[in-house]
């Protein structure tokens, strides 16, 4: 159980209690990947209706050629939120004479195992695993000398973010990676709801199960007493602010305990847990224009659901 003091140093239970006394009512959406959630979101990647994951992979390995060209050779690639994933083999491949490979991940124990896999099959170059929150200020260790330095951040990632975090992380990244520095961004782009909705709310109730999750979590780690069958999951298009948003909607009147406080519902009253922007490519090259990118080069499937877009350092 929490005490008083060690709810300060819970950063998950300060979310949770800030989260539940808002109006409306939120959680950040980094808290629904714990082991659980992590193995649900990889099965949403392969749900039928859920197009992100393997679009993005077929514009990569349509262009990777392309852009790890344009990037030159023995650059450094650095991943944020880095998988060892297929996505980043297709860009180690297509790099010609890789000076090394930098994830970033706030899971050391997923890093470890992604830089083992990789090394098995890449001998040609450093591997090099840094453990930080890419929202955060990252250090790099020491990189090859006369490296050029290139981000990667696939999946649309980008499209949980705020404007001003847009922001912060593009400047970030570009001070980071310096002068001569290029950016690999996967974003998911504006569409009809008729193709978004199904997306976040899949016939087999996989994503139902990855955002009910987060309730799961809450009552193991924090001692919440969540009745899961009382929400539901549920997404909603958002059009003016060009977004996905998940909630969780509670189905009656309610209360919910942790530690002694207690936190009531309303019938029909959600908590916003999540937000998946949808991206123009206009909008996508202001966001660049304010700090410190241009898009060189930007690359679509056939049927415009998804973007890569290469950026270089002004
Ligand atoms: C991992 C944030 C890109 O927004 O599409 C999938 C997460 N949420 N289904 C997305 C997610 C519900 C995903 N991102």
């Amino acid at each position: 159980m929490l005490t008083k003091t060690n709810v300060q140093a819970c950063p998950f239970a300060r979310d949770l209690i800030d989260g539940l006394s808002s109006m409306p009512k939120s959680l950040p959406c980094q808290w629904l990947y714990d082991q659980r959630g992590s193995e649900l979101f990889e099965a949403i990647t392969e749900l039928p209706e859920y197009y992100p994951t393997r679009t993005e992979t077929k514009i990569l390995a349509a262009h990777a050629d392309r852009i790890m060209s344009a990037i030159g050779p023995q650059a450094a690639l650095i991943e944020y939120g880095a998988g060892a994933s297929i996505k980043t083999r297709i860009l180690l491949d297509a790099a010609d004479r890789l000076a090394t490979y930098v994830p970033i991940d706030v899971s050391a124990e997923f890093l470890i195992q992604t830089a083992d896999d990789l090394r098995q099959t890449y001998r040609d170059f450093a591997i090099q695993p840094v453990v930080a929150n890419f929202l955060a200020d990252i250090t790099l260790p020491a990189l090859p000398e006369h490296a050029s330095r290139t981000g990667f951040f696939p999946g649309s990632t980008i499209g949980n973010l705020s404007d001003v975090e847009i922001q912060h992380f593009l400047n970030s990244a570009r001070q980071l990676l310096g002068a001569s520095g290029h950016f690999i961004l996967g974003y998911d782009l504006h569409k009809s709801a008729d193709i978004l909705i199904p997306a976040y709310d899949d016939a087999q109730g996989v994503t139902a199960a990855f955002n009910l999750n987060l309730l799961v979590r809450a009552n193991r780690e924090l001692g919440t007493d969540f009745d899961v069958t009382r929400f539901k999951h549920q997404a909603i298009w958002n059009e003016a602010f060009s977004r996905i948003e998940m909630h969780l909607v509670s189905q009656c009147r309610q209360s919910v305990r942790m530690n002694g406080q207690v936190f009531n519902f309303d019938v029909g009253e959600t908590i916003h847990t999540e937000n998946s922007r949808k991206f123009t490519q206009i909008s996508i090259e202001q966001a660049c224009l304010t700090s410190g990118w241009t898009v060189q080069e930007t690359f679509n499937d056939p049927d415009n659901l998804f973007a890569v877009a290469l950026l270089k350092a002004n």
